[in-house]
């Protein structure tokens, strides 16, 4: 194996020599899945990967008592809003989450779920809302002493910025935004936080019509000069220091800025495959950890946080279901170091995961209703997730029979196997051969007692407009569908 090649001493002196103000790699990690890992397991994982930060989309007890005493930093989130409506709610709030922050070593809190987007489609009040919340929050921890370690902050993304950009010099933020991220950046300064900015590469490739090699650093075949002599060779120092020179505009050019989220989707539409998404990180994780820094910033640090740990399949939106550095059984799906040494190795597989039996609810191939089996496809695929049989997606083309098989079984796997599950008005049957074909995996989930210890929160604040971990816009979305399902 590739990873005990390296020598231990050598790597020690890596790790001794890279101390200080070195960027940090994160991983993110959210709950929107069928199957999940329980927090243990998460921190086991990371800790075996030699992990320091990790992102999640929750501020749940739960998984603050998991991570208690781990050492790994910890980025959370609040995206019920109506828990923050003032400033006596935020002081509550803190002193409920007190006893683990005293164990844990939380760094921020995200509130709201990219708030800007209701900026964007003109839903003032939700965003004046949001900052609120962020204000109030951020009191409350400064006044209960813990300001000075956790920073409350807020998601930005590219729909922010005005999209006709040809290199970064040119980027500035839509004006309809201009007044709310100006108080938002003097907030951020104030407090000492960075400016989060969290990079869909596949989209903004599509915004800014590059060549697919654009992606991968210390590949592109495509080269964008700017002002200054800066040149321009992938889409992460692109898009970094178009964020940066926005930020100029709006008079924060020194603020922080970190990447809360990056990475990849291994399916689900026709540029997503693991080997893709394996050579992505291999260019990127090595450039984060080398400090190297962008020609607008050079040798600064850009911590940057891998996402995800595991897929999302309950995610409303299928580009955000395939995420994942592993599978739901824990194993992971490609290569990838996580300390960003550019070693050739997997990452540890999860322990203590335990599969369902065997077993696949099929459709038995009877065609004679067809309407019926139409709506029993569409029922299926509405209530589970059927992403991998979009063009492109990795079972695409196994044809209209296995198709059926396909979303039967996803909706069955689903509701863990009850038999119950399995009916679609007598259009299927349970069976133990495996209808996997190379390509194309009909998965086998993992046992019901993995999910304890969650229940799916309820919506109910105003502010709470979209699953959380949800960051793609509507204008991205849209996009989306234009190029990858039309
Ligand atoms: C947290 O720790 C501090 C000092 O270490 C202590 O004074 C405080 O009571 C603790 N708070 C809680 C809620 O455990
Ligand atoms: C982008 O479009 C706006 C409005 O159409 C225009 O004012 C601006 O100059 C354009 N920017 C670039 C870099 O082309
Ligand atoms: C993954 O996707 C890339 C780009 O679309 C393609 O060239 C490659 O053959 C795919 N790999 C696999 C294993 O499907
Ligand atoms: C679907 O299955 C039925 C019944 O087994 C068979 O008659 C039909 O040819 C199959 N269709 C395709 C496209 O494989
Ligand atoms: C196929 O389905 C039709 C109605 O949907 C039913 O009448 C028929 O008996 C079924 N055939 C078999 C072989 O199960």
């Amino acid at each position: 194996m590739a990873c005990k090649s390296i020598p231990f001493l050598y790597l020690l002196t890596v790790l001794m020599a890279k101390t200080g103000v070195d960027a940090t790699i994160g991983v993110n990690w959210g709950r929107e899945s069928a199957q999940r890992l329980i927090p243990s397991q998460v921190v086991d994982l990371l800790l075996q990967n030699g992990v320091k930060e990790a992102r999640v989309y929750t501020s749940r007890t739960d998984l603050l008592q998991a991570f208690g005493g781990s050492g790994i930093g910890l980025m959370l989130s609040v995206n019920d809003l109506s828990i923050l409506q003032d400033y006596h709610e935020c002081m509550t709030w803190v002193q409920s989450r007190m006893p683990y922050f005293n164990v844990s070593s939380v760094r921020r809190i995200y509130v709201g779920n990219n708030p800007f987007v209701m900026g964007l489609l003109n839903n003032r009040a939700g965003l004046k809302e949001n900052m609120d919340a962020m204000y109030n929050l951020q009191k409350a921890l400064n006044d209960a002493d813990w300001g000075h370690q956790i920073k409350v902050v807020v998601t930005h993304s590219s729909s922010q910025l005005k999209p006709n950009i040809t290199k970064p010099s040119e980027a500035e933020f839509r004006d309809e935004i201009k007044p709310e991220l100006s108080e938002t950046l003097r907030f951020l300064e104030q407090n000492n936080a960075p400016f989060v900015v969290d990079m869909i590469p596949p989209v903004d490739l599509l915004i800014y019509k590059m060549d697919t090699s654009f992606a991968f650093v210390g590949e592109s075949t495509q080269v964008i000069k700017d002002v200054n002599g800066a040149i321009y060779t992938n889409i992460f120092e692109f898009m970094y220091d178009a964020y940066v020179w926005a930020l100029i505009k709006l008079k924060a050019p020194k603020i922080k800025v970190i990447v809360g989220q990056v990475g990849w989707p291994t399916d689900g539409y026709s540029g997503g495959n693991a080997s893709t998404v394996e050579r992505f990180f291999k260019g990127l994780l090595p450039y984060v950890s080398s400090n190297k820094g962008t020609p607008l910033r050079p040798g600064a640090p850009i911590d940057t946080f891998v996402h995800a740990l595991t897929d999302e399949n309950k995610m409303p939106n299928d580009i955000m279901r395939h995420w994942g550095i592993y599978h739901s059984n824990g194993k992971p799906k490609f290569k990838i170091d996580l300390m960003g040494l550019g070693r050739d190795i997997y990452p540890s597989s999860a322990k203590g995961i335990m599969r369902m039996p065997e077993r696949w609810c099929v459709f038995n191939g009877n065609q004679t209703d067809y309407p019926m089996v139409q709506k029993q496809f569409e029922h299926a695929c509405k209530n589970s997730d059927c992403s991998s049989l979009n063009p492109g997606g990795s079972c695409s083309d196994i044809g209209p029979n296995q198709s059926v098989s396909f979303a039967f079984n996803m909706y069955f796997q689903f509701k863990f196997q009850d038999e119950n599950a399995c009916s679609f008005n007598g259009l299927s049957i349970i069976t133990v051969e495996n209808p996997s074909t190379p390509k194309c995996m009909f998965p086998i989930e993992v046992v019901r007692g993995q999910q304890e210890n969650y229940v799916k929160p309820t919506p109910k604040a105003k502010g709470y407009h979209q699953s959380p971990n949800c960051v793609v816009s509507l204008f991205l979305l849209s996009l989306l569908g234009a190029f990858f399902w039309n």
